[in-house]
């Protein structure tokens, strides 16, 4: 293992290299970014010996990175999955340093994507080069997929998964695209919300209205739109959906006794974590429960009418809101947009059209924290941060889990690096380089347990 604490200062500069490259998969602009970003990560495959190593392009969509090497006859077989684009840098203003180019302060490096997720890719593609640099085979069979879709719904990977399952044979997937609970405490993640993600659209008059001359008499759709979002939950946060929580399974008294014992508290999560007055939900809901176990319905943005400086009195002739559902285990993705676009049926007042039309989604992810890759890879997270791991939830997404479930038949171990304050998709995400290294080290000791 010591290829690992002696290349530390040559992974560090690959990081590096890997984040200067603006991989924004949502911005047209940045396509040759993105394209980039795939040849760095097959060239770092090809360099450390993977075999096969291909680039699956598809018209109007970013590459997949295909690698594998097969060569452990009656050892299993591991597909490893990261994702190389990233979020858009915006608003810039706020970065202390510039988004990709990547600055080390107080052992975390900052950039985009540094912890979601090239930084945590890169720990997956270090740990295979350890062993093929050194050994020059490695103790399983790996096959890997990496993505360059992830933040914008993954379309690509998910027909590619759907139509090559027989190529994509596996035993388990890993993901390393998660956080870990708390610094220091080796973490695996157990279950994933799905998401639906939309835009609700209201119509009204045929065209923007003089609001003196019309206003009484003419529909307003952003009050409209104000009423019908208002509508969809109480005061609580409780989502009046009809037959929204149906499938909505409990944790069970096992999970919940666990999540009790975490070193959770909740007023430091609401200072350092939130920073607003108080959090909001259900109250008889502890709070990890309600970030992890239940459904969320949540307005992302609202456009509309006049925003720009002073006044203009006029009734706007239509609205749209950006609105998402979190979805927990057993919810369907098809089955909550339905329910949702009839729920905005009933509540639309008369005067305007409104119609929910989802973007993207992906279904929730429950993994059976008894099967044996789950106890390998705690074993091993244990063994590098010298502390018993422990099993979480998360509340974000990652839709390609329920995928490989689906389509592969196969249970992904979430075996993440970063922490609660990486600032995901917002200004100043880092990557806490101590998880950095001790990644790379705990994947290698996952893939020698496995093979062993
Ligand atoms: N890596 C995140 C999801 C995540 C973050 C899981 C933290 C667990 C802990 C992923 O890149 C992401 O942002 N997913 C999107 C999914 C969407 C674009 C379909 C999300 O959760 O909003
Ligand atoms: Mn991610
Ligand atoms: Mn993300």
């Amino acid at each position: 293992m010591s290829y690992y604490s002696d290349h530390r200062e040559q992974f560090l500069e690959g990081l590096k290299q890997f984040l200067r490259i603006p991989s924004v998969s949502t911005a047209p602009e940045h396509a040759a970014d993105v394209e980039r970003a795939a040849r760095f990560v097959a060239d770092d495959l090809r360099n450390s010996g993977m075999e096969n190593v291909e680039m699956i392009q598809k018209e109007g969509h970013h590459p997949l990175v295909y690698a594998d090497w097969l060569n452990a006859p009656g050892k299993p077989t591991l597909l490893l999955y990261g994702h190389y684009d990233v979020q858009p840098a915006e608003p810039l203003d706020e970065w202390l340093s510039p988004p990709f180019e990547p600055d080390i302060r107080n052992e975390n490096i900052y950039a985009r994507g540094a912890s979601d997720d090239k930084g945590q890719t890169y720990v997956l593609l270090k740990a295979l080069e350890g062993f093929l640099k050194t050994a020059g085979a490695l103790p399983v069979n790996i096959r890997c997929l990496i993505e360059g879709e992830e933040e914008v719904g993954g379309e690509h990977i998910e027909e590619y998964v759907a139509q090559n399952a027989g190529k994509l044979r596996a035993d388990a997937a890993i993901v390393c695209d998660t956080e870990m609970f708390a610094p220091e405490l080796p973490t695996i993640c157990v279950g994933l919300r799905g998401i639906v993600y939309g835009e609700l659209t209201v119509e009204g008059a045929r065209t923007d209205l003089h609001s003196g001359v019309y206003g009484g008499a003419a529909p307003n759709p952003l009050q409209a739109m104000a009423e019908i979002l208002a509508a969809l939950k109480d005061r609580d946060g409780r989502i009046q959906i009809p037959g929204f929580y149906d499938r909505v399974r409990p944790p069970s008294p096992e999970e919940r006794a666990a999540w009790d014992r975490l070193p959770f508290n909740e007023d430091e999560y609401l200072e350092k974590e939130i920073g607003a007055e108080s959090l909001v939900g259900p109250a008889d809901i502890p709070v990890l429960e309600r970030v992890w176990a239940q459904p969320t319905l949540e307005v992302h943005g609202i456009r509309g009418g006049f925003i720009g400086e002073g006044a203009k009195t006029v009734i706007p002739a239509r609205a749209l809101a950006k609105v998402s559902m979190r979805l927990v285990a057993d919810q369907d993705p098809g089955e909550a947009t339905r329910q949702l676009q009839a729920a905005i049926a009933k509540l639309t007042p008369k005067g305007v059209k409104a119609k929910f039309q989802p973007i993207q989604g992906g279904p929730p992810s429950m993994i059976d924290p008894t099967n044996p890759f789950i106890h390998a890879a705690a074993d091993a997270m244990a063994e590098i941060f010298g502390k018993q791991t422990v099993y979480i939830r998360s509340g974000g997404s990652i839709p390609i889990v329920g995928l490989f479930k689906q389509h592969l038949h196969i249970p992904s171990v979430l075996m993440g690096f970063g922490l609660p304050d990486d600032n995901l998709h917002a200004p100043n995400e880092k990557f806490h380089l101590p998880n950095f290294y001790r990644g790379i080290e705990a994947v290698a000791k996952y893939l020698q347990l496995l093979g062993t």
